[in-house]
């Protein structure tokens, strides 16, 4: 089995919501998942536009006002949720680093450590 880290349940995430997680510790949010339906996106939470900012101005606010994008607060980059791409911004054409995440059979929503930074 892939060794990777528990982040949460399925039902901790309800359709088109976003959240953030901390997995290394690190004092603030590392990684965040956007739900769509069925499908989960996972991103690390920085901008491509600084490549040290994060993106969210609250806690787990990664969507825009409408829930249709992933958006930047420091200077309102908009992603899509589903490939990562800036598609307005300052740093449109670049793309949120992608995590793996998977769903086991309990439920369980695991990012899978060894992709961590890696294309999915
Ligand atoms: S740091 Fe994200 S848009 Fe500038």
């Amino acid at each position: 089995m892939n060794q990777g880290v528990l982040l949460c349940k399925l039902d901790d995430l309800p359709d088109n919501s976003s959240r953030g997680f901390l997995p290394d510790a690190q004092g603030q949010d590392t990684v965040f998942i956007v739900r769509r339906g069925s499908k989960l996106y996972g991103y690390s939470d920085v901008c491509p536009h600084y490549g040290d900012t994060a993106l969210p101005w609250k806690k787990d606010v990664y969507l825009d006002a409408g829930g249709d994008y992933i958006v930047c607060a420091a200077h309102g980059a908009l992603f899509t949720p589903d490939t990562g791409e800036c598609v307005k911004g300052p740093c449109r054409g670049d793309f949120l680093t992608p995590l793996k995440i998977t769903v086991t059979a309990e439920q369980d929503v695991v990012l899978l450590c060894e992709s961590r930074g890696k294309e999915q």
